[in-house]
């Protein structure tokens, strides 16, 4: 049975160990919503990339850098989606997906999450407050692993 609601909230150093331990709570606290496996490896794979951005762009990952996760999951227009929000203490550049060369080995993070979520976004949290970048996924898919769980 999918439960909705907030599924999981930590705040953590802006450390790369952070960002791995922020996907792991994910794959241990999202089949307990009742998310298909495929969703939960998607939302980690999601949580994994905006959090290094967080980590690796903004402030977040600065001498006594934080950042912050929320996941939610939420019925909308009759849907189930799972929702990945990762708040960092802000930078003068913005999160944008970039043109990357075929040979490059980096820089495809945003690219990978605008193809596995149904939309993404950021928006300010505040003067001085950092961002929030949030991506949502479509939780009603099955990757045939799991028979329907209502
Ligand atoms: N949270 C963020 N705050 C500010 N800029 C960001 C953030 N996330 C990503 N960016 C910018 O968007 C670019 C693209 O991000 P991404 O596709 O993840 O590639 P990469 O992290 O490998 O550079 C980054 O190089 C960075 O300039
Ligand atoms: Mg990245």
């Amino acid at each position: 049975m999918r439960r909705a609601g907030l599924a999981m909230t930590l705040t953590l150093p802006g450390t790369d160990l952070s960002v791995r331990l922020a996907r792991q709570c994910a794959g241990l606290t999202l089949p307990g919503v009742g998310c298909l496996p495929s969703v939960v490896a998607d939302a980690e794979a999601v949580l994994g990339e905006l959090g290094g951005n967080a980590v690796r762009h903004t402030a977040s990952g600065g001498p006594h850098g934080e950042f912050s996760v929320e996941i939610w999951q939420r019925i909308r227009d009759g849907r189930t989606v799972v929702s990945v929000a990762v708040h960092d203490q802000g930078s003068a550049g913005r999160p944008e997906v970039r043109p990357v060369s075929t040979s490059a080995e980096g820089g495809r993070g945003l690219l990978v999450v605008a193809g596995l979520a149904r939309r993404w976004g950021f928006a300010s949290a505040g003067t001085g407050c950092g961002r929030v970048v949030w991506a949502e996924l479509e939780a009603d898919h099955s990757d045939g692993c799991l028979a329907g769980d209502g």
